[in-house]
């Protein structure tokens, strides 16, 4: 291998573009590229992008505009763009921005290195298949990095729902699971690199039903319980699922694997019946709050956390109000409020109801209004408890560490007893706008 080449990638959207960033950051490793943090001196730059809502899939491109100078500077300099706008857009991407030298969609990023190979060939390939082969089976591997205490591991893609507003199951592609021998194992080799905490992340993945090492598929619980096996490994999340996929199994683990934080974000975009029925989600209001009842009986303490889109078309004062009723009775610890925004494509995108800019503005205003009140509130009802910190990293203050409580709050600690990777107990004194801060108890 010649000198390293620099590659800066720049991710948007979910946890898992997070974690395929990294895969991809391997993958070129291999082929002598070194990561760096700033576009201005690389030899190759990847936008990792998303496309759930328009304002995601337009900052693509401009943000691609903004790497012409770089480029007139340096006519080496290879751009290429990965993610769901890729698988989205394909060849559209070169022809709506010529400095593109290469689109890959999620499900081939392993051919990266061939890519890149044809582009200093001379070509600009379009790659958006969705292969027979697991990308992750065929992925080069560079030098093992040592890891940071929290790490993704992503267990399941793409998504058989179809909830009318949503571009996942076509970027993405239908439900897989990874087959459980091979998540152990990379859970094994991420423990032994330094991780504490395993976020296992799929568009669905409460729906996981991967190959077990003796026939038979395995569910996620029955994924958690041999995860929970690894000595080392102290802590294990999900996201994101499904409030339709979520078996007995896996609220039960909630209250019997000590290893599964008390944390669950459980999307429910809506808490109109009407709203739900028109967004294809095959649930009502009512069996949502059946199901959060059953899951609190199982941790009472499971800190919550959802999705929402509020302008939906044909969505009523109405239905509005029964949103904000939901939510009311839920009480979430955190969550996510989108306007609706028409996706090509989607069965929603074909709707004539669609509702005044002006009304969804107001509406999610009044809901973010409501959610930060109730994440405000959650994160003050910590303070005077004691809580299980994990130490990520330090603050930004001098001598201060940052990590994550078991309902994933943020906490502050100053204190030079708290090292990264270490999990302790720590009493909290205070709660700020987005963090805890606390003492080592
Ligand atoms: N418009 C607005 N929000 C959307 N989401 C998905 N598709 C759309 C859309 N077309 C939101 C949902 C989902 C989250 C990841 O993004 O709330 O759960
Ligand atoms: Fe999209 Fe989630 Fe619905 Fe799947 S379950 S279609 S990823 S919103």
């Amino acid at each position: 291998m010649s000198q390293a080449k620099k590659l800066y990638i720049k991710t948007y959207g979910c946890q898992m573009n997070v974690y395929d960033s990294e895969r991809m950051a391997e993958a070129l490793g291999a082929s002598g590229y070194v990561t760096t943090d700033c576009a201005d001196d690389a030899d190759m730059i990847l936008l990792n992008t998303c496309h759930i809502r328009e304002k995601a899939a337009e900052k693509v491109y401009s943000e691609l505009g903004r790497f012409k100078t770089l480029k007139a500077a340096n006519p080496d300099l290879r751009i290429g763009v990965a993610g769901c706008v890729a698988q989205a857009e394909g060849a559209e991407i070169m022809r709506r921005q010529p400095l593109v030298d290469l689109v890959v969609g999620p499900q081939t990023y392993h051919r990266l290195p061939a890519m890149e190979a044809a582009v200093r060939a001379g070509a600009r390939p379009v790659d958006t298949d969705f292969p027979e082969e697991d990308k992750f089976d065929h992925l080069p591997r560079g030098p093992r990095a040592k890891r940071g205490p929290a790490a993704f591991l992503t267990v399941q893609e793409g998504c058989d729902k179809f909830c009318a507003f949503c571009v996942v199951p076509y970027t993405r592609g239908a439900e897989v699971s990874r087959p459980a021998a091979r998540l152990v194992a990379e859970a094994r080799d991420l423990v032994d690199r330094g991780v504490r905490e395993i976020t296992l992340l799929g568009q669905n993945v409460n729906a996981y039903h991967g190959a077990g090492p003796t026939g038979g598929d395995w569910s996620l619980a029955r994924l958690i319980d041999a995860l929970a096996e690894i000595d080392g490994l102290a802590r294990i999340r999900f996201t994101t699922s499904h409030p339709n996929d979520m078996r007995e199994d896996l609220i039960a683990a909630f209250a019997d694997q000590p290893k599964l934080m008390p944390y669950l974000h459980l999307p429910v975009q809506s808490g109109s019946d009407r709203i739900l029925k028109r967004m294809n989600r095959k649930h009502s209001a009512e069996s949502y709050l059946a199901l959060i009842a059953r899951l609190r009986a199982a941790r009472p303490d499971l800190m919550l956390s959802g999705d929402f889109i509020v302008g939906f078309p044909g969505e009523t004062d109405a239905d509005f109000d029964d949103t904000m009723a939901l939510v009311r009775s839920v009480g979430y610890g955190q969550a996510y409020s989108f306007k609706y925004s028409a996706r090509p494509g989607t069965p929603a995108a074909e709707r004539k109801d669609m509702i005044a800019d002006d009304v969804a503005s107001a509406r999610l205003a009044r809901l973010q209004a409501l959610l930060s009140d109730q994440q405000r509130a959650a994160q003050a009802a910590m303070v005077g408890r004691t809580v299980s910190v994990l130490f990520e990293k330090p603050g930004r203050l001098p001598g201060q560490m940052v990590g994550k409580s078991e309902y994933l709050h943020a906490v502050h600690v100053t204190d030079p007893r708290a090292a990264p990777g270490t999990i302790a107990r720590v009493r909290i004194v205070s709660s700020g706008p987005n963090s805890l801060a606390g003492e080592l108890a």
